[in-house]
């Protein structure tokens, strides 16, 4: 059953809008974004679809394929469960503005588990058809600020703003390059296809339950550096050996990371600028090493992933999003694409893993009205 029909059934008539915004992958900049850093995400094919109505009497109407359909209300949005807790997080971060209440039927084909953000397409599918129908002519950019603050007050997760924002701006055959300080944003061409390239996700299968409070962990880390260093985030470092120089343990390693990956992302957006796409490449495999190194969110399924995309034939390879988990992505010539796939099969066979799944990643829309 489609969206629509879902809505039907539940609330007995047509919706008011529908708006359907995307997961997605981050070509580079990772773990940068709460930093005050660069990233380079974009959008997925795949996505949440949300069918909308205002109401007037404060009640909230969630029905998911996911979740059950409790109704809640305005005033006890705490009482939220499951995956209603994000589509009620925004509205709860909306407040007065939703005042009238919702009802909402959800339906995403976003892969789960594999670390491609369908949170946050949760998040924004909701934010962008309120906007719609409460009138609150707020910004993609404001919508994917609410939804941030809805995924860090309402469920928990301390994440930076790449997801939300990639969901709510990303533009189809671009990369979005966003100054996560200024907020300020461009959208890149990635023309892979002209090239004889492709980017391919490897879903590793492999989830592992430390990835919450490891996340936070390392962002009160990366603060905790900071603060050392006098500066108001480690986007602020100019001098990488002076300042290492001053840290030790966890926080040196960690400062490493974020200064030179900030750096890979200007490189990387210096080389697709040039038309030099397979030289990216190198700067993949550079950041995967400085995760798994420096950084340490890593997991054997995922340096695995890396290792055998590359000897494959892939001209680069690195885990996407937060870690310890989820998807690597690898820039693969079309022609090579069936040995790089073999080649990682092959090793997580021998290991007796799960087979990974591989899906292409092309570059598509951000969040837009469907229907209705
Ligand atoms: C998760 C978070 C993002 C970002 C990445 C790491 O996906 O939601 O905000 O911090 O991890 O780059």
């Amino acid at each position: 059953m489609g969206v629509i029909e879902a809505f039907r059934a539940a609330f007995g008539a047509d919706p008011q809008t529908v708006w359907r915004a995307p997961g997605r992958v981050n070509l580079i900049g990772e773990h940068t974004d709460y930093n005050d850093g660069f990233v380079l995400p974009f959008a997925v094919p795949w996505g949440v679809t949300a069918a909308v109505s205002a109401r007037s009497d404060g009640l909230v109407r969630v029905l998911s394929e996911q979740a059950g359909d409790e109704p809640v209300t305005l005033e006890r949005l705490d009482d939220a469960k499951g995956w209603a807790r994000y589509p009620v997080g925004v509205l709860a971060v909306l407040g007065d503005r939703v005042g009238g209440g919702a009802d909402i039927a959800l339906t995403g084909d976003v892969p789960q588990g594999a670390g491609l953000s369908s949170s946050a397409a949760l998040e924004v599918a909701v934010a962008t058809a309120l906007n719609e129908l409460y009138h609150l002519d707020m910004t993609p950019m404001e919508l994917a600020l609410a939804s941030q603050k809805a995924e860090n007050n309402f469920v928990g997760m301390p994440c930076g703003i790449m997801d939300q924002a990639a969901s709510a701006l990303s533009k189809e055959g671009h990369a979005l390059f966003l100054d996560c300080r200024s907020l300020g944003f461009r959208h890149v061409p990635l023309d892979l296809a002209s090239r004889g390239l492709q980017i391919l996700i490897i879903d590793t299968r492999a989830h592992h339950e430390l990835a919450d409070g490891e996340y936070a962990k390392r962002r009160a880390e990366c603060e905790s550096a900071a603060r050392t260093l006098g500066v108001a985030s480690l986007r602020d470092v100019e001098d990488l050996a002076a300042a290492l120089g001053r840290l030790t343990g966890d926080e040196r390693k960690r400062t490493m990371h974020v200064v030179t990956e900030n750096h890979r992302v200007e490189a990387v957006i210096g080389l697709l600028r040039a038309g030099a796409v397979p030289e990216i490449g190198a700067l993949l495999n550079a950041s995967h090493l400085s995760l798994r190194d420096q950084f340490e969110v890593t997991v054997p399924e995922l340096d695995v992933a890396v290792e055998s995309a590359v000897r494959g034939g892939a001209r680069g390879a690195r885990m996407t999003g937060g870690g310890f988990g989820g998807s690597v992505i690898a820039l693969v010539a079309d022609d090579r694409v069936d040995q790089v796939k073999a080649s990682v099969s092959a090793a997580y066979a021998e290991r007796g893993w799960t087979e990974p799944r591989f899906l292409p990643a092309v570059a598509a829309a951000g969040a837009h009205r469907v229907g209705f």
